[in-house]
C-alpha cells in the first residue's frame, strides 16, 4: 500500500512527524511530495533536522506567484508525479495552497484523499485559508477532524461519510516534545527569564499585507513593551518584508527582540516560558494553550473558538487599545491561565487513530 503525503508550509512539516513514523511501523510505504511552498532553511529544512523527519522524495520547488499561480503550477507538477507514483491514497495537512493543490490533483486522478485538520472553518471567505479549507474537505474522502466543533461545521455543510474525530495531532507533538525543551538553550540565548517576557508571531494575510492593522499591531506591542515588558517576536520572513514595505521595521526593532524564525523545539520552550502569547497562528493558539499559556488573539475571528470560549484565549482584533489593555492586564495577572482542566482536541493519540483508520480504509 503506498500513501502520497503532500506538504509545503512550516506547521504541515510538523503535523506530520508521527503519522510518518507510524506509516513505517505499519509497513505503508509513504512517498513526501514537498511543494516547495516554505523554503527558507528557518521555514523548512530546520523542521527536517529538529524533528528528525526523512528528507522529501520530492521537493516542487513551486514558492512564488499569486495563489492562483501558485497553485496551478502546484497542480501541473502533483498530477504529474501522482501520475506516476500511483498511490493508494493521497494524505495532506491543514489548509495551504499545497493542500489544496494536492487535494485537487489528487481527486482528478480518482486517487481518495485524506485530509488532516478537516472541518475547521472561520466563516471569513476572504481568508485564503478558508477558501482552501471548504474546497479540501468537500472532496476529502477520509476527514480528521480535531474536535467536536469541526466535525459539526463539515455536518453543516452536508459532509457525514468518512468523517472522524480523532482529536488534535499537533498535541501529540507537544507531549513528545516537552521533555526536551529544558535542554533548548533559546532562552538563555536571548536573555530571557521565565514567565517574565511575551512571545509574538504574527503572519496572517490579513495582518501582514494590511498597513493599518500591521500597525496597530506593531503599536500595541510596542507599548508593551515601553512598561518594561521583555517581547520576544521570531519572526516569519512574509511579516518581515511587510515591515520594511510599510517602514514599520525601525519603530519595532528598537523595542522589541526580533529574531528569525525558530525551530519546532525553540518554540515550544518559548511558549511553555513566555508569560503571554500574542499570536495569529492557528498552531500557536492551540500549542499555548496546551503549555498553559494564555493568548491573544489580534484578529477578529479564530478556528479555535472553542479556547476563546473557556477563557485560554482572546480575540483583540488588530487594535492596539484592545491589545495593549488586555496585554498589560495579562502580563501582570499572578497566576499562568490554568488551563488543560478539559481536554477538548483529544489524548495526545490522534496520529495513532489517524494511522489506524487509514490502514483500514486502504486493506478494506
Ligand atoms: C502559508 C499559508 C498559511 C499558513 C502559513 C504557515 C497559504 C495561502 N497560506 O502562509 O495558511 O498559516 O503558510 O506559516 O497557503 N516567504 C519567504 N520564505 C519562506 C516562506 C515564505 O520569504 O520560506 C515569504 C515569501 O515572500 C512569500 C510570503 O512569505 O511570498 C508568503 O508565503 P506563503 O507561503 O505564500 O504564505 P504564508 O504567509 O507563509
Ligand atoms: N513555529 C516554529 N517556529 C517559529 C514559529 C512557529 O516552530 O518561529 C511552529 C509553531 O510552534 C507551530 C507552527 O510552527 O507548531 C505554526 O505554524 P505557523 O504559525 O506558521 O502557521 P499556522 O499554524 O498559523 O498555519
Amino acid at each position: 500500500m503506498k500513501v502520497v503525503t503532500i506538504l509545503g508550509a512550516r506547521p504541515q512539516f510538523i503535523k506530520t512527524k508521527i503519522i510518518s513514523e507510524n506509516f513505517i511501523k505499519l509497513g505503508i510505504t509513504e512517498v513526501i511530495l514537498h511543494t516547495g511552498q516554505h523554503y527558507d532553511y528557518a521555514m523548512s529544512e530546520v523542521f527536517f533536522k529538529d524533528l528528525n523527519l526523512r528528507n522529501p522524495d520530492y521537493n516542487l520547488g513551486i514558492n512564488n506567484g499569486c495563489h492562483g499561480a501558485q497553485t496551478g503550477k502546484m497542480l501541473i507538477q502533483i498530477e504529474e508525479i501522482l501520475t506516476k507514483e500511483n498511490p493508494n491514497l493521497v494524505l495532506v495537512y491543514g489548509d495551504t495552497n499545497s493542500t489544496l493543490a494536492g487535494a485537487l490533483s489528487a481527486v482528478k486522478l480518482h486517487i481518495p484523499v485524506a485530509h488532516v485538520e478537516a472541518g475547521l472553518r472561520s466563516f471569513n471567505r476572504y481568508m485564503p485559508e478558508e477558501i482552501n479549507r471548504l474546497l479540501t474537505d468537500s472532496i476529502s474522502s477520509l476527514l480528521f477532524s480535531p474536535s467536536e466543533i469541526s466535525v459539526k461545521n463539515l455536518a453543516a455543510e452536508g459532509i457525514v461519510t468518512g468523517v472522524h474525530n480523532t482529536g488534535d495531532v499537533m498535541y501529540d507533538i507537544v507531549l513528545n516534545t516537552i521533555n526536551s525543551v529544558d535542554q533548548s538553550k533559546i532562552l538563555s540565548e536571548n536573555n530571557l527569564r521565565k514567565k517574565e517576557f511575551i512571545l509574538c508571531t504574527i503572519h496572517r494575510a490579513e495582518n501582514s499585507d494590511n498597513y493599518k492593522n500591521l500597525s496597530e499591531i506593531v503599536s500595541g506591542i510596542c507599548a508593551l513593551a515601553d512598561k518594561g515588558i521583555t517581547i520576544i517576536f521570531p519572526i516569519h520572513p512574509r511579516t518581515k518584508k511587510a515591515l520594511d514595505k510599510f517602514e514599520l521595521l525601525p519603530k519595532i526593532s528598537e523595542k522589541i527582540k526580533i529574531i528569525e524564525p525558530v525551530s519546532y523545539t525553540e518554540m515550544i520552550a518559548l511558549q511553555a516560558n513566555a508569560k503571554l502569547v500574542i499570536t495569529d497562528s492557528g498552531g500557536v493558539q492551540k500549542e499555548s494553550y496546551y503549555l498553559g499559556t494564555p493568548c491573544l488573539i489580534p484578529r477578529k475571528q479564530t478556528e479555535w473558538i472553542e479556547l476563546v470560549e473557556m477563557g485560554c484565549s482572546h480575540l483583540t482584533d488588530a487594535n492596539q487599545e484592545e491589545l495593549f489593555n488586555l496585554g498589560w492586564k495579562l502580563y501582570n495577572q499572578q497566576e499562568g491561565n490554568s488551563v488543560n482542566q478539559k481536554n477538548i482536541y483529544g489524548d495526545g493519540l490522534s496520529s495513532n487513530y489517524i494511522t489506524k483508520i487509514i490502514n483500514e480504509y486502504l486493506n478494506n
